[in-house]
């Protein structure tokens, strides 16, 4: 059996996004979305994998295939994530760099910038969990 991440670009009401879908023998197993917000930024959004394919990969191959788009497309992708969640350690593993910035959710802004390059200055995780 294979999977395969497929991608969907939509547009609704003027906000662009690209779909990713993880599917198995027509099951869906898990999902994705990059938005085109504001100024048309690429974020990711709504990372889920069906609870019970979890940590079998499916996410990384997700966060992957966004990575892709974003390289393919010579673009930063940006996401933001509570410090408590599953996926932060998969972000900082694919090296996604925190900002500094926070999100009004309480959720940290990260991003991989374009075609393997670094922040100028990424901010000390350590110092964002004091704050
Ligand atoms: C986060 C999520 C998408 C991960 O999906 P997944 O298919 O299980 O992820 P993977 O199997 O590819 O795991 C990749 C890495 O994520 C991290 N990770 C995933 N689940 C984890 C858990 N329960 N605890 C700690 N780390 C976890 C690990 O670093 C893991 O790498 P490893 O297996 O080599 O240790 C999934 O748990 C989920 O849908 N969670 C609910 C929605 C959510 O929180 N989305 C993220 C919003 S920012």
């Amino acid at each position: 059996m294979s999977k395969k991440i497929s991608l969907l670009d939509c547009t609704i009401e003027n906000v662009r996004s690209v779909k990713l879908a993880c599917i198995e023998e027509h099951l869906f197993l898990g999902g994705a979305e990059i938005m085109l917000i504001d100024d048309g930024t690429p974020t990711l959004s709504s990372l889920f994998v069906h609870p019970h394919y979890r940590r079998r990969g499916i996410g990384e191959a997700l966060v992957r295939a966004a990575m892709r788009w974003a390289d393919q497309n010579g673009t930063d992708l940006w996401l933001h994530v509570m410090l408590e969640n599953e996926a932060r350690s998969l972000y900082e593993r694919l090296l996604f760099e925190y900002t500094g910035e926070k999100t009004e959710i309480g959720s940290f802004w990260m991003v991989k910038v374009a075609h393997d390059g670094r922040l100028a200055e990424p901010a000390d995780v350590e110092k964002l969990l004091a704050k």
